[in-house]
């Protein structure tokens, strides 16, 4: 049996076996003696599995067809919907999962940060622990704490948890539970910092769905990477001091359409923990990019170019786009999403059009060879992009084939038009539809000059011109 292939809310009696059998040749072996990338994904797992949880490696990063909230998984929990909202009974009350996550597209993108920052991914492996209606807030604080401080060795002192600050609209005050619980264990009430609906209300990415006020764990990685503000604290969107690497939700209520919230029939919990954060605090990396994950990637990346990572703002944001958005490509053409106008497809045509944009900036063709080293890095944990590893090539390679032949001529429009005035609904129209430049590209290049383009008319435009067709 794989157990990839076990769609959510169907587990049975026998997939349990499967599942805990595993935790047991696994044992805790790695628990306690985390470095990498690796001992962080497999030490999380075995902690909580030792501790009541059913471990599950990652779902596709596809929602299920009855779950149209978003194009991708964008979240741990997501998979696990059914069982949150009650329709479906969960085959145990604690689950621990690693979940691969994909936030492009839709509301829920993170697609326009990554290159410009040290945390940002869209692509990345999401850690959690959940409970459906078993241990609540307490619970869930004292597993992220003991995980944090006694496992991953974070030094307690760093540690700032944010909590809900309460809104009036939303009929709730102040998580009051969350702060006694974080001063329970001894976290001082001036580290905890309580931050609006914004921040720290866990909402569905669709519309509707189960969500509930969240805490967030900041990890203070010194005053050199603050912006010497007063009143610098999590939350602040200046520097990237404080490292918001773990979301405890407590997920107790549905919101409706309507805006309002009703009691799910339990108290839950969903927590998500960005692997490749936590690596990046086990390793004092200075960004994720920098951490052994990601490692033979910004390698090759390096090699293949012959220009160095930091050596240039265009350099850094160069090699950080072509990462994740590699790993982005890799893992959706494992799953049989082919480059298109629409949807999912429109979103793997943006990854790889935006890398080998990317790519050209530092002297590198050939994008297509890249999945080739990402099927290296992430292979030993996701056997289906080792599987697919030909596939994934080929539709990366035909893909960027196609961008080629405009993109010289594209370029060269795009340099030639004025820039003193906002790029045009008809210029950006014709980037798009004769030379191959998705709109979110124009945009991004634009900005680069300081420019604006005109997005609703170029998506009027795009209307009419598809009517037409
Ligand atoms: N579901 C928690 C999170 O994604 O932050």
């Amino acid at each position: 049996m794989r157990i990839h292939d076990v769609a959510p809310g169907t587990a049975t009696a026998a997939v349990r076996d499967w599942v805990q059998g595993g935790a047991r040749r696994r044992a805790a072996a790695t628990i306690g003696r985390m470095k990498t990338t690796a001992e962080l994904r497999e030490g999380f797992l075995s902690f909580f599995e030792e501790r009541g949880h059913l471990r599950f490696p990652s779902w596709s990063l596809i929602p299920p067809p009855e779950d149209p909230s978003t194009l991708f998984i964008s979240a741990g929990m997501q998979p696990l919907k059914p069982y949150f909202s009650g329709e479906k009974q969960p085959p145990a009350p604690r689950f621990t999962t690693v979940q691969k996550v994909l936030r492009a597209g839709g509301k829920d993108t993170d697609l326009d940060e990554v290159g410009l920052t040290a945390r940002h991914a869209s692509m990345f492996e999401m850690l959690g622990n959940f409970s459906f209606g078993d241990y609540f807030k307490d619970g869930a604080i004292d597993l992220a704490w003991e995980f944090v401080t006694e496992h991953m060795g974070l030094h307690p002192d760093r540690i700032w948890p944010t909590v809900f600050a309460g809104d009036p609209e939303l009929g709730l005050g102040e998580d009051e539970v969350a702060v006694a619980g974080w001063m329970r264990i001894g976290v001082p009430r001036e580290r905890i910092i309580p931050l609006p609906r914004s921040e720290n209300f866990w909402g569905p990415a669709g519309e509707t769905g189960p969500c509930g006020p969240c805490s967030e764990l900041n990890y203070d990685r010194g005053e050199e990477h603050g912006c010497g503000e007063p009143d610098c604290a999590p939350g602040c969107d200046r520097c990237e001091r404080f490292l918001e690497f773990w979301n405890l939700v407590f997920m107790e209520y549905h919101l409706h359409a309507d805006g309002s919230l009703t009691p799910l029939p339990k108290q839950n919990i969903d927590t998500g923990l960005g692997l490749e954060r936590g690596a990046m605090l086990l390793q004092e990396a200075e960004s994720i990019f920098d951490t052994d994950g990601f490692r033979l990637i910004m390698d090759w990346i390096e090699r293949e170019s012959g220009v160095g990572y930091s050596t240039s703002p265009v350099a850094t944001k160069a090699h950080r786009v072509l990462c994740d958005h590699g790993r982005g490509m890799t893992f959706l053409a494992a799953e049989g999403v082919v480059p298109g106008n629409e949807g999912r497809g429109y979103v793997l045509r943006r990854l790889i059009r935006r890398a080998v944009v990317q790519a050209r900036r530092i002297g590198l063709d050939d994008v297509y060879r890249l999945p080739g080293v990402i099927v290296e890095q992430v292979g030993p944990w996701y056997p289906e992009v080792v599987e697919n590893a030909a596939r994934v090539e080929e539709v990366v390679r035909l893909e960027e084939e196609r961008f080629r032949e405009t993109l010289e001529r594209g370029s060269k429009v795009f340099d030639e038009l004025d820039a003193s005035e906002a790029i045009s609904a008809d210029d950006a129209f014709t980037l798009a539809a004769t030379y191959g430049f998705p709109i979110e590209l124009t945009v991004e290049l634009a900005e680069e000059r300081g420019q604006a383009v005109d997005v609703d008319g170029y998506r009027e435009r795009m209307a009419e011109h598809r009517e037409i067709s």
